[in-house]
């Protein structure tokens, strides 16, 4: 990025919840590309058991190695962590966490707190999105349809078979089999089952319940079941890089080859999903997608990325499933194939991402406000 000021950047990676393989993979490629722009990143990992690590200096990162390979230091607490930083001159984190404690408000408030810019959504929109339910009750309202099911929501203790029995019977009084079941504040296709039958359910419910409701007692963690919407995927990201200019990215299908939907292994299995990008759709419905997908995004208030997931049913109708703020960024992922259908290579919008997150502190401190 000829003339661009290099800054000194803390790429956050790993977490503590089910999507932390893809958030060691997204930071690996945000470390090689923020290279490749001109900055100067610092690999920074979340351990399993919360702690952070401070990955090697530049001068001795392994640049073609990623993910845990990086980290074999001391750890410390996120706050000391975080004034290390500070201490050694890092301008901005660079938010590569997917899932609960990275995409769904947490780190956003630990980082606004401490007034260290971060890239990717403010609270708000993080926490908001991550809950599945929450997501479709304001999409309800703002007119967009999405699929029609319920959120079961919290468990504070293991469910007996009887009371799974009970809620199977009282949810297919209401909704027809097949259900799509999956938990509320989860992403990255972790716990989801499509379920034909009570019988299915029930099986499912005493091998699986758990995963539908990982952190039982805490609120938002319960499960969503859902109709089974069918019809073409399609997911359509939309850049907001300076407030209120928005740009569409081209929509891309998704066709799982041999899962019945777009789940973890059809997700992450090189080879496993045929992503057509841009979508193969008639000028009038990618026109439809895109508006969709701003709609979404400005409803959330998602600057300065979103992408949405949407399906195109056979009647035409768009349905949207669900919303992300830290959509996967690996050379392969979804965003960043869009990007570059678009012109946007890699290097480019990592670093305007950074530029965002450093102009949004900047106009925070201008204000007066955390
Ligand atoms: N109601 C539904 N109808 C059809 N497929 C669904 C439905 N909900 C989820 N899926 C499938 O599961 C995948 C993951 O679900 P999604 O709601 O996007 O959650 P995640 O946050 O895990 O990506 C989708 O990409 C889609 O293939
Ligand atoms: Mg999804």
């Amino acid at each position: 990025m000829a003339g661009k000021k290099p800054r000194m950047v803390g790429v956050v990676m790993g977490g503590i919840c089910g999507e932390r393989d893809v958030s060691l993979s997204t930071g690996a490629c945000v470390v090689s590309n923020l290279l490749s722009a001109g900055h100067a990143p610092t690999p920074v990992c979340i351990h399993a058991d919360g702690s952070w690590e401070i990955g090697p200096r530049l001068a001795d990162l392994p640049v073609d190695r990623g993910g845990e390979d990086w980290f074999h230091g001391d750890s410390t607490t996120a706050r000391d962590a975080t004034g290390l930083l500070v201490s050694q001159g890092v301008d901005c984190i660079f938010n590569a966490l997917h899932g609960p404690g990275g995409e769904d408000g947490t780190i956003q408030g630990f980082l606004r707190v401490a007034g260290m810019p971060f890239t990717g959504p403010d609270v708000t929109p993080a926490a908001l999105t991550m809950d599945k339910a929450l997501t479709k009750a304001v999409l309800d309202q703002a007119g967009v349809r999405t699929p029609r099911g319920f959120e079961i929501p919290i468990l504070t203790d293991a469910r007996s078979e009887e009371s799974w029995g009970a809620l199977a019977l009282e949810m297919s009084a209401k909704l027809p089999f097949p259900w799509i079941v999956k938990p509320n504040c989860l992403g990255s296709s972790v716990g989801i089952q499509l379920l034909q039958s009570i019988e299915e359910f029930l099986s499912a419910a005493a091998a699986n319940g758990s995963h539908w409701c990982p952190s039982p007692g805490l609120a938002g963690s319960g499960f969503i079941v859902e109709e089974l919407v069918e019809g073409r995927e399609l997911t359509c990201g939309v850049l907001e890089l300076r407030q209120g200019d928005l740009k569409a990215l081209p929509p891309v299908e998704i066709r799982p080859k041999s899962s019945e939907f777009f789940d973890y292994q059809a997700k992450y299995t090189p080879g496993a999903t045929e992503e057509i990008c841009p979508a193969q759709l008639d000028e009038d419905t990618t026109r439809a997608v895109q508006e969709l997908a701003i709609l979404v995004h400005k409803t959330f208030h998602c600057d300065p990325l979103s992408r949405t997931d949407i399906f195109l049913t056979e009647e035409g109708e768009l349905v949207a499933l669900e919303i992300n703020t830290l959509p996967g960024m690996t050379e392969t992922s979804l965003i960043p194939q869009s990007a570059l259908a678009a012109g946007i290579s890699l290097p480019e919008l990592f670093d305007q991402l950074v530029s965002h997150a450093i102009q949004r502190e900047a106009m925070r401190k201008a204000v007066g406000t955390l």
